[in-house]
Formats: structure tokens, C-alpha cells, sequence
């Protein structure tokens, strides 16, 4: 066989065992195709049909045909910006006439995924234009993918466009039986985890990850998991991220994604009950109610800190909930590993036989300690405590507290009080 005709069936071996990267690997397909014919001055069929027989000509069809089927919205899980053509336009535009869909829109992290404190922080010190393909997608049509400039919207991060608009179609779950104003595209996906999964759910690049984006790629370790908790959980399918994220109110999806920067939703979500065990150990435990994957979940420097107080709101003590990585410093030039390794995962590991999830620690304390507990509080922490003393991000930002409530101890089922 030719080296070519090898290269193309081994592409085709892996766009069929492969669902990280389908968009690039068709449009390599694509472009090989486009090679063969452009020097044989052939017909597509006679070429095809000689090159590898005529079963493999209709595996190919099949693929070509399917690959672009099945990602019509362009996301290849942050490897690629997406290609913006048509009329430019901006989410007010569509706020226009969406305009409960916008006011919600404008309340979310999507909205700010280029512009937050937090984020601009942290790329200022790992300027990977990789981060840009999740958090400003889109990029002019003929831009240069390694030219932060050549993106389009920054300001508006994942925006209307970017998850709905694909040259002057609208991308949606359902088309409308009487459409009047738009040209669709039907994205089944759109009703599916599998939507979210396209940015919600990738691993550590190799080594330091600080490599030309030429270089690019993943290692095996999950960087975010979201998706896949999901697909442990109690809530896959029966709940899709949609569900609970997008809610329906009014006969319409609500676009609100509140997560862990929503004060209310996360105080309706947690709560913390005490049991007593001996005079001087209690037994935490922490609810999570119809959380649909671990908590902390997402951004890997996301903690949740849970804290004893006394009357006067002096700490008595902390609870930590995060996930610890270690350098691995032989890995920082490797071309299949992370140089980041999980050391220890302290977290609400996602419910698996009912709704709610519980996080149960033992606390040890002094006698007069557990008396003086009065109340609790939780809160969100965004930053990496250790980057806390270089970082510039100022506390509002870098944190959140979003419960504190009087909490009584109650009697165990081992004490006999
Ligand atoms: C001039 C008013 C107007 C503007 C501007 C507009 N839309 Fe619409 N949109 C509508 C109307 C009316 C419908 C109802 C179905 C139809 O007529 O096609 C609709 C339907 C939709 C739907 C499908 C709803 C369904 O039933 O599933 C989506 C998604 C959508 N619009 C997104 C957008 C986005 C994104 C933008 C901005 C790029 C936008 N629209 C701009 C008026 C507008
Ligand atoms: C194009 C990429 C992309 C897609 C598609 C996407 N997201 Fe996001 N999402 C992000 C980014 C980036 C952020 C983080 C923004 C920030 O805080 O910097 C985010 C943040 C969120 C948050 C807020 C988390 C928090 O910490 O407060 C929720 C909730 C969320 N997304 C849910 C969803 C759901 C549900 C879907 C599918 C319907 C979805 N996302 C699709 C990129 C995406
Ligand atoms: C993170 C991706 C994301 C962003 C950003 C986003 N949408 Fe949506 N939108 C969706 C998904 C997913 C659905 C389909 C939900 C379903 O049917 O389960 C949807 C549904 C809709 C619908 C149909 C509503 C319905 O009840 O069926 C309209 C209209 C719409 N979006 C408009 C907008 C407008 C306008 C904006 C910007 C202000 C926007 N969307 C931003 C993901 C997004
Ligand atoms: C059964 C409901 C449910 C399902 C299904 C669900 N979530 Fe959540 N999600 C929650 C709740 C509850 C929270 C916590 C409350 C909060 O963060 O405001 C949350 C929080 C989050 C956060 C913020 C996490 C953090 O640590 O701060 C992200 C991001 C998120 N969800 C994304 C997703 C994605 C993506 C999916 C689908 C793969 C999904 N969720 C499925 C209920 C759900
Ligand atoms: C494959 C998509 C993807 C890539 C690539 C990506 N991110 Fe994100 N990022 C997300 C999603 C999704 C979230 C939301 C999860 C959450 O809120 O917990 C997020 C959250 C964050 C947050 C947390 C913001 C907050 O609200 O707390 C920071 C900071 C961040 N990303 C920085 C970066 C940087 C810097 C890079 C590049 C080195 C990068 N991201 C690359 C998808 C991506």
C-alpha cells in the first residue's frame, strides 16, 4: 500500500476509537482527499475506489458524512477556536428580541469567562492562547488561531454566538415548527450533557503544558471532570447539566448556569448537620442536595472550606474540600505526561444510589471547644492558597461566603444523652 493510503485509514482507525479531537481529524481527511484528487485529476469515486477498494470508499463516505453531522458547532474541546463566519454579531443583538434570555445570560460566569479577575490573573501568568479556545472562542473568519487578536467578542466570553450561531444559521435543540425569523441548524446535542462536555470536561496538557500551541497536547490525567462525575452519578440518564442549570420557567429554558460564584444556589444546595460522638468528637456532616457530580467540581483550585465558629465568630475549626496536585518534576518535559499529579482528593464525591450527597468527617476537639460551638460557615474559595501571597487578585473576588447559621449539636446514636 502507499504511505498515503496507510495514513488515511490509520485517521480513519482513529476518528472511529477517538472522541477527543473528530472536527480536526475530518478536516485532515479533508485535506488528504483534496491532495490525492487535486494530483490525480480525478473523479472522487474512481480515485477512492482504487485507492482502497470499495467497502473502505463507503466507510469513508460514511465518516465524512458523519463527522460533520455529529459537530456541527465546531467545539473540539478546546484544541481549535471556532471559525466565525457571517454578519458579526454581538449578544445584545440578540438580546434584542431574547431579552429574558439576555438579562439572565448577562448575570453568568459564561459571560465573564474572558474578563474575570480570576481568569485574567491566571492566564497573565500561563499565556496559552489553549485557554482562549474554552474561554473566547470564536475568531474571525481567515484569523491566525495563535493571535489572541484575531478573536472576536472577548469581552462577551461564551456568548450567544459561541454556543448558538454558525454562519447565519441559529444552532438549536429543536427547530420551531413555524420558524418566521431565523434559518436553523438542528443540534440534538444541545439537549444533551454531551453539549456541556465539549468545554466542561478535558485533561492536563502534557509536561508544563507551556509548550508552543503547535505542540499542544492532552495528557491522560482529567484537568476537569465534570462530565464524567456526571456519568457516575445517580443523575445520569435521568438529569442532563441542562436540567438543573437550565431550568425551565415560563415554557422557556433559563439561562442563569449558576454554579459556584451563586450565593443563593449554593446556600439552598449545602448545609451542615453535628452529631455528637464522645465529649470531645463530633460527627460533621455535609449535605449536598441533587448535586449532579463531585463538589468541588470544574477549576482545580476550587475549594469549599466549612468552619466551626464559636459565639463571637471565632474559628474553632476548618474543614478543607479541594483537590491537592504535586509537581512531578521528571514530567515537565515528558510528551505523554502531566507534570501536575493528583496527590490527595479531599471532596463530595458525586451521589450514586440517591439524590443527595453527604461529605461525613470525625472532628477531634477539646471538651470546652465543642461546647463553644454556636454556629457554621461556608464558603467558596477561588485561588490557590499558596499563590494567595503573589496574587493580585483582591479578596472579594478570590473568595465567597455564602451561609452561616446557628447550628445546634445533637445527641448520637451511640451517646447516651
Ligand atoms: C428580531 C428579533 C430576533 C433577533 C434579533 C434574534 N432572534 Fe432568535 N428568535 C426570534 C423569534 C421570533 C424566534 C421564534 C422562532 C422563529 O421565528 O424562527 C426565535 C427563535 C430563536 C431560537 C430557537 C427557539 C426555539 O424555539 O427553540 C434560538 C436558539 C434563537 N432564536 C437564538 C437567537 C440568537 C443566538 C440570536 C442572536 C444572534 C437571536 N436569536 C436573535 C427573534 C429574534
Ligand atoms: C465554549 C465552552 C463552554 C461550553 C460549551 C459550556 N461552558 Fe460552561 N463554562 C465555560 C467556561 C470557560 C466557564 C468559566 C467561566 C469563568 O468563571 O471564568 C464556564 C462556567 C460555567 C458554570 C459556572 C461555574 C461556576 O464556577 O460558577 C456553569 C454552571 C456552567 N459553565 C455550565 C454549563 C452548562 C450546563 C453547559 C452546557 C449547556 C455549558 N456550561 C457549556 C465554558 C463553556
Ligand atoms: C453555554 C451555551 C449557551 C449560551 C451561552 C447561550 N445558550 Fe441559548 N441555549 C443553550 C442550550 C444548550 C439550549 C437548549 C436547551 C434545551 O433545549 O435543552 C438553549 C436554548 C435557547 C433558546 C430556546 C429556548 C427554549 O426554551 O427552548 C433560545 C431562544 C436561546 N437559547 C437563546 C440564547 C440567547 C439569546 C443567548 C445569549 C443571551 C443564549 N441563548 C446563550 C445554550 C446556550
Ligand atoms: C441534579 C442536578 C445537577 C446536574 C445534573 C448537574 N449539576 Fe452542576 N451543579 C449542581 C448543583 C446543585 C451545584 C452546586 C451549587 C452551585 O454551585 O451553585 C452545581 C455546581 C456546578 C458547577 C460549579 C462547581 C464548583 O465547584 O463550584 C459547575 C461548573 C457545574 N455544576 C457544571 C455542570 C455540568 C457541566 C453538568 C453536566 C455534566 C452538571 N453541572 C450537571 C447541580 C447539577
Ligand atoms: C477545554 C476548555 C478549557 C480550557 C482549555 C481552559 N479552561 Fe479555564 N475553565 C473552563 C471551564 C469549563 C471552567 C468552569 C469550571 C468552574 O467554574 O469550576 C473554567 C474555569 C477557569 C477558572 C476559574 C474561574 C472562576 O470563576 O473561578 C480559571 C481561573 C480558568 N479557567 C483559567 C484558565 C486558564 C489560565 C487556562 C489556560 C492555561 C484555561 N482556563 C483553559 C474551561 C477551560
Amino acid at each position: 500500500m502507499l504511505n498515503r493510503e496507510k495514513q488515511i485509514l490509520e485517521l480513519l482507525a482513529f476518528c472511529n476509537t477517538s472522541k477527543m479531537t473528530p472536527l480536526s481529524i475530518c478536516d485532515s481527511l479533508n485535506i488528504l482527499f483534496k491532495k490525492i484528487i487535486n494530483r490525480k485529476h480525478q473523479p472522487l469515486t474512481s480515485v477512492s475506489l482504487r485507492l482502497c477498494g470499495k467497502r473502505i470508499f463507503h466507510i469513508l463516505i460514511i465518516f465524512l458524512f458523519s463527522c460533520t453531522e455529529k459537530n456541527p458547532h465546531g467545539f473540539t474541546k478546546g484544541l481549535t477556536p471556532v471559525k466565525w463566519e457571517g454578519k458579526l454579531e454581538s449578544s445584545k443583538d440578540c438580546g434584542n428580541c431574547h431579552k429574558e434570555i439576555y438579562k439572565e445570560w448577562k448575570t453568568t460566569r459564561h459571560r465573564v469567562a474572558f474578563t474575570n479577575e480570576l481568569y485574567k490573573e491566571s492566564h497573565e501568568r500561563e499565556p496559552l492562547i489553549w485557554c482562549v479556545n474554552c474561554h473566547a472562542p470564536m475568531m474571525k473568519a481567515g484569523g491566525d488561531s495563535l493571535k489572541i487578536e484575531d478573536r472576536i467578542f472577548t469581552e462577551e466570553g461564551i456568548s450567544c454566538i459561541v454556543c448558538h450561531k454558525r454562519g447565519d444559521r441559529i444552532l438549536t435543540a429543536h427547530t420551531p415548527s413555524n420558524p418566521k425569523e431565523h434559518e436553523y441548524i438542528e443540534v440534538k446535542e444541545m439537549k444533551r450533557s454531551e453539549f456541556c462536555e465539549n468545554c466542561h470536561q478535558f485533561n492536563f496538557p502534557v509536561g508544563t503544558g507551556n509548550v508552543p500551541h503547535k505542540n499542544f497536547k492532552y495528557s491522560n490525567q482529567p484537568m476537569q471532570n465534570t462530565f464524567t462525575e456526571w456519568q457516575m452519578s445517580y443523575f445520569y440518564g435521568k438529569e442532563t447539566c441542562q436540567d438543573c442549570h437550565m431550568q425551565p420557567r415560563d415554557g422557556y429554558k433559563t439561562h442563569l448556569f449558576q454554579g459556584g460564584h451563586n450565593k443563593e444556589y449554593l446556600a439552598k444546595t449545602f448545609s451542615v448537620n453535628l452529631e455528637k460522638i464522645t465529649n470531645t468528637d463530633v460527627k460533621l456532616t455535609l449535605t449536598a442536595k441533587r448535586i449532579g457530580h463531585a463538589f468541588p467540581t470544574g477549576d482545580f483550585f476550587r475549594t469549599l472550606i466549612v468552619k466551626l465558629l464559636d459565639k463571637e465568630e471565632n474559628e474553632i475549626k476548618r474543614v478543607v474540600l479541594r483537590y491537592e496536585y504535586e509537581e512531578v518534576a521528571v514530567n515537565r518535559n515528558s510528551e505523554t505526561l502531566s507534570a501536575k499529579r493528583l496527590r490527595e482528593r479531599n471532596i463530595i464525591t458525586p451521589p450514586v444510589s440517591r439524590e443527595d450527597a453527604y461529605y461525613i468527617k470525625n472532628v477531634s476537639l477539646s471538651e470546652p471547644e465543642v461546647k463553644n460551638i454556636h454556629s457554621y460557615e461556608l464558603s467558596m474559595s477561588y485561588i490557590n492558597e499558596s499563590n494567595k501571597l503573589f496574587s493580585g487578585v483582591e479578596d472579594n473576588h478570590g473568595k465567597l461566603v455564602f451561609k452561616r447559621e446557628k447550628i445546634k449539636i445533637v445527641p448520637g446514636i451511640n451517646t447516651d444523652e
